[in-house]
C-alpha cells in the first residue's frame, strides 16, 4: 500500500484498538432535512471531537464544518435520486479532484446490489476505486438496502463480497443478528455498520457491542447518535463499545451518567 493510503487509513482508525467510530451525517442528500439534522451545524459541531471522521457531503462540510476541524473526513461522493424517486438510481456526483480539494481523508459511495440499478452503481464503485487509487485515496462502500431489499446475512455477504471484490477498501453495511459473522469471513476487507433506524440507545449499543464481538471494526452511525436525547453522551458511548470494548450495560451506564443533567 502507498504511502498516502496508509496514511489516510492510519487517521481514521484509532492506534490502540485499530477500530474507528465514523459519525455519519450524509442523510440529507436524499432525504433532504432528517430529525437531528435540521440544523447540521448545531448538531454535528459539538460531536466532531468524539469521532474518528466525519461521513459528510461536499455541501454541508463547506458550509457546516468549520474548516480548523482536526476530525477527518470522507467525503459521500455518489447521488442523484431523492427520497421520492427510485434509490438505486445514483450515479457519481462529486470528482476526485474536489475530494483532494475538500483534504478528505476518503470517498464513499453507495451500491445497490439487487436493485433496478445494480450494475451501474457497481461499476461506478469500480471507477471510483481507479481514480481513488491513483491518489492514494481509500474508498468506502456503502451496501445501501433499498425499500425492497433484505437484510439477512446471505444478502449482506453478497453485497459486502461484491464491494470487495470492486476494490472497495473499507465496507459499510448493516448488521443482522444472525450469521453476522459469514459476511465479516466472506468479506476481505474491514467491516463498518451503520446504525439504521433510530433505537433506544441501549438496543443501538448492544448492536455495536455484537457488531464488534462478530468482527465489525466499527461503526458508520448517524440517526443513532445524532437523533439521540443526548447526541454527545452517546457517540462517547458508542466509542466506549468500539475502543474500550465496553459492554453494552457498561456503555449505557456511561450515557446516562453524561446525560444526568448537572
Ligand atoms: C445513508 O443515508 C447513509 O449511507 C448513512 O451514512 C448510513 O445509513 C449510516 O447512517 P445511519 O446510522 O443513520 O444508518
Amino acid at each position: 500500500m502507498d504511502w498516502g493510503m496508509k496514511n489516510r487509513l492510519g487517521r481514521i482508525f484509532n492506534h490502540k484498538s485499530n477500530r474507528t467510530v465514523m459519525l455519519a451525517v450524509d442523510h440529507g442528500y436524499f432525504q433532504g432535512p432528517t430529525t437531528g439534522l435540521k440544523k447540521p451545524k448545531e448538531t454535528v459541531v459539538p460531536l466532531l471531537p468524539h469521532c474518528d471522521s466525519l461521513f459528510i457531503t461536499r455541501g454541508m462540510l463547506r458550509n457546516c464544518i468549520p474548516s480548523n476541524t482536526n476530525a477527518p473526513v470522507f467525503l459521500r461522493v455518489s447521488g442523484g435520486p431523492s427520497i421520492l424517486g427510485e434509490l438505486s438510481n445514483e450515479d457519481i456526483t462529486t470528482s476526485m479532484k474536489e475530494a483532494l480539494k475538500l483534504n478528505a481523508a476518503g470517498v464513499g459511495m453507495s451500491i445497490f446490489v439487487g436493485a433496478k440499478n445494480e450494475d451501474r452503481t457497481i461499476s461506478n464503485l469500480g471507477r471510483i476505486v481507479n481514480e481513488a487509487e491513483e491518489y492514494g485515496v481509500p474508498v468506502l462502500a456503502i451496501t445501501a438496502v433499498g425499500k425492497e431489499m433484505g437484510r439477512d446475512a446471505r444478502y449482506l455477504g453478497l453485497a459486502c463480497r461484491i464491494a470487495a471484490e470492486m476494490g472497495a477498501h473499507i465496507v459499510k453495511t448493516y448488521y443482522c443478528e444472525e450469521d453476522f459473522e459469514k459476511i465479516v469471513e466472506g468479506c476481505p476487507v474491514p467491516i463498518v455498520i451503520a446504525g439504521g433506524k433510530k433505537i433506544p440507545e441501549l438496543e443501538a449499543l448492544k448492536m455495536s457491542h455484537d457488531a464488534i464481538s462478530k468482527g465489525a471494526v466499527g461503526v458508520d452511525m448517524g440517526r443513532n447518535i445524532f437523533q439521540s436525547e443526548n447526541p454527545v453522551a452517546m457517540i462517547q458511548a458508542v466509542r466506549a463499545v468500539v475502543h474500550e470494548n465496553y459492554t453494552a450495560d457498561e456503555a449505557f451506564e456511561m450515557f446516562n451518567k453524561l446525560n444526568r443533567p448537572k
